[in-house]
C-alpha cells in the first residue's frame, strides 16, 4: 500500500500490498454515522496523549501539539468545515488522519501507541450514550411535568371536586377512578424508567481504556488518569469483556424502548379518547394535524407517530440483540453495527418526548362527558357485591346475586338517557322491591346487621363518589388516597429535576 493510503484513514495498512477494492471500502465504512463520536473520540485521544507523555512516549511539546490541534480540529468538525472523505473509514481514522497531516507523522503518529480502536470505540460510546442519558432524562422530566399539571387540575376539576372517569379493564368499562390517579398510572411508570437510566449509570461509568485490543496495554498507561479525565468512575476489570461486550449499549437501548412503550400505550389512549364516540380530550390546534382531503378533521398526529415510532424503537433494540447473539469473545467487527440503532433511538425518543409532553399539557379533557360516563356498563356492580360483602354474604353469592340485578337491568332495558348513555341500562333504575327480592334472602341468612330497609343503602354505594372514596387503600382511587398519591408523585418528580 502507498504511503499515502497509509495516513489516508484507514488504520491497517502495512502488510497489504494494493489498496482496499471498493466494496471493501463501502461495507467497511462508518464515519458516516460515527462521525458523531468525534467530540468523544477527540477527548479520549487527548486523555491518552496525556498518559503517553507521562510515561515518556511523547515529549511534552508533542503533546502539548497534539492536544492544541485536536481541539481546533474538533472545532471545525462540529462547525461542519472539517469532513471525512471517501476514503476514510470510520471516525477514529479520520482524526487522526487529519492530525497527522497537520502536525506531521513524527509526532501524530505517536498517538496510536499503546491502544485499539477496540478499546476506544469500546469508551467513546459510553460517553455518548452518558451524555444522550442526560437530555432524554431531561425531556423525560419535562413528560412528568405535563402530567402533573394535568393531574392536579384534574383533582378539582369539577366545582373543586376530582374528575372521575371509567377506569376500564379489557377496554369495557370495570370501576370509575379518578382521572388524576389514571394520569398518574403513566407518569409512575415513566418515573421508574428514569431509576433504571439512573441505575444503568452506574455500569456505564466504568472505563475500558487499558484493555487496548483485548488482552491489555503493556506500555504502563496511567489508565485510571484516563478514565478519570473522561467521567468514567472505574475501570472495567476484564480486558476481554471490555472490548467484547455492548450490554451497556444493549441496557441503555432496553430502557429507551421501554419509554417508547410506556408513551406508546399513553398514546393510543389519546387516539381513542380524542374520537367522537369517546370525546374526552380535545388536542390544540398547535399539537394536531388536518388532512389533505377532509377540512373537518384534526388528527392526533403525535400520538399515531409516537406509537408508531416505539415499533421502531423496539427493532433497534432487538437488532442489537440478535447482532450480540453468538459472537465469540473478544472484539468482532460486527460490534460496529450498535451504533445505527441506538443512535436513531435516541434521535427519535428525543423527537417523541418533546412533542408527547406539549400535546400533553395543552390538550384539554373533556371533565363533564368523562364524568358522566364514569359509571356506564354497570361499573357499580362491584360496589353492590362488596356492600353484601361487609354485610357478612361469602363474595361468590354476592357475585352472583349482583350479576342477576345487572341481568334484570339488561331484560328490562332500564335506562335513564340523563346519563349520558342513551341506550346503557344502570343498576340505580332497579326499585327497592328488586333489591329486596334479589338480594334479601342472602341478606337474611347470612346478614350480620340489623338494617330494615337495605335497598337505601345499597342505594348510597351506587354513587360515582361513593364508589371512589371507598376505595381508600394506599395505591388506590379514592379522593383521600389519590391526593397523597399526587404529593408523593410531585415529590419523586423534584427529586429526578
Ligand atoms: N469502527 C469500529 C467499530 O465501531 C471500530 C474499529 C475496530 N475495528 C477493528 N478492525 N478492530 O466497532
Amino acid at each position: 500500500m502507498s504511503e499515502d493510503n497509509k495516513i489516508a484513514g484507514v488504520l491497517w495498512g502495512g502488510r497489504f500490498e494494493g489498496g482496499p477494492s471498493k466494496s471493501l471500502e463501502d461495507i467497511s465504512r462508518s464515519w458516516h454515522f460515527d462521525i458523531r463520536l468525534a467530540k468523544y473520540d477527540i477527548s479520549g485521544s487527548i486523555a491518552h496523549a496525556r498518559a503517553l507523555s507521562s510515561v515518556g512516549i511523547l515529549h511534552v511539546d508533542e503533546f502539548e501539539t497534539i492536544e492544541r490541534e485536536l481541539k481546533v480540529i474538533g472545532d471545525e468538525v462540529l462547525k461542519g468545515s472539517l469532513v471525512p472523505s471517501s476514503g476514510d473509514e470510520d471516525v477514529h481514522g479520520f482524526l487522526e488522519r487529519i492530525l497527522i497531516e497537520r502536525v506531521g507523522v513524527e509526532t501524530g503518529g505517536k498517538l496510536r501507541a499503546g491502544r485499539s480502536r477496540n478499546d476506544q470505540i469500546a469508551a467513546i460510546i459510553r460517553m455518548y450514550l452518558l451524555d444522550s442519558e442526560v437530555l432524554i432524562r431531561k425531556y423525560v422530566v419535562l413528560m412528568l411535568e405535563a402530567i402533573e399539571e394535568q393531574a392536579t387540575k384534574a383533582f378539582t376539576g369539577i366545582n373543586k371536586k376530582p374528575v372521575v372517569m371509567p377506569g376500564r379493564t379489557h377496554l369495557q368499562h370495570a370501576q370509575p377512578v379518578l382521572l388524576t390517579h389514571h394520569l398518574l398510572a403513566h407518569g409512575w411508570a415513566l418515573l421508574r424508567d428514569l431509576e433504571r437510566l439512573t441505575d444503568w449509570k452506574k455500569r456505564a461509568k466504568y472505563s475500558t481504556y487499558g484493555a487496548s485490543a483485548l488482552a491489555g496495554d503493556s506500555l504502563g498507561l496511567d489508565e485510571n488518569a484516563i478514565a478519570k479525565e473522561l467521567g468514567f468512575l472505574n475501570l472495567e476489570p476484564n480486558s476481554i469483556d471490555a472490548t467484547a461486550s455492548r450490554d451497556i449499549v444493549a441496557e441503555f437501548s432496553f430502557i429507551l424502548s421501554l419509554i417508547a412503550v410506556n408513551l406508546s400505550r399513553f398514546a393510543e389512549e389519546i387516539i381513542l379518547w380524542n374520537t367522537k364516540e369517546f370525546d374526552f380530550i380535545k388536542l390544540d390546534d398547535a399539537y394536531s394535524t388536518g388532512s389533505s382531503i377532509m377540512p373537518q378533521k384534526k388528527n392526533p398526529d403525535i400520538s399515531e407517530l409516537t406509537r408508531g415510532k416505539s415499533g421502531r424503537i423496539i427493532g433497534n433494540f432487538t437488532g442489537l440483540l440478535t447482532t450480540l447473539k453468538g459472537l465469540p469473545l473478544a472484539y468482532n467487527r460486527d460490534l460496529q453495527e450498535d451504533k445505527e440503532p441506538v443512535f436513531d433511538s435516541v434521535d427519535q425518543l428525543l423527537l417523541i418526548l418533546p412533542a408527547f409532553a406539549g400535546q400533553l399539557k395543552t390538550a384539554q379533557f373533556n371533565y363533564k362527558k368523562m364524568h358522566l360516563t364514569a359509571a356506564g356498563g354497570f361499573a357499580l356492580a362491584t360496589d353492590i357485591a362488596n356492600w353484601l360483602v361487609k354485610r357478612g354474604v361469602p363474595f361468590r353469592i354476592a357475585h352472583e346475586l349482583t350479576g342477576e340485578c345487572v341481568q334484570l337491568c339488561e331484560e328490562r332495558q332500564l335506562t335513564d338517557a340523563s346519563d349520558g348513555f342513551g341506550e346503557d341500562y344502570d343498576l340505580k333504575h332497579l326499585s327497592d322491591s328488586d333489591f329486596e327480592r334479589i338480594l334479601g334472602g342472602a341478606l337474611k341468612k347470612y346478614s350480620i346487621s340489623e338494617e330494615v330497609c337495605f335497598a337505601a343503602g345499597v342505594r348510597e354505594v351506587l354513587s360515582i363518589e361513593g364508589s371512589v372514596a371507598s376505595r381508600s387503600s394506599f395505591s388506590g382511587t379514592a379522593p383521600s388516597s389519590v391526593s397523597k398519591q399526587l404529593i408523593n408523585f410531585i415529590k419523586k418528580v423534584n427529586d429526578f429535576r
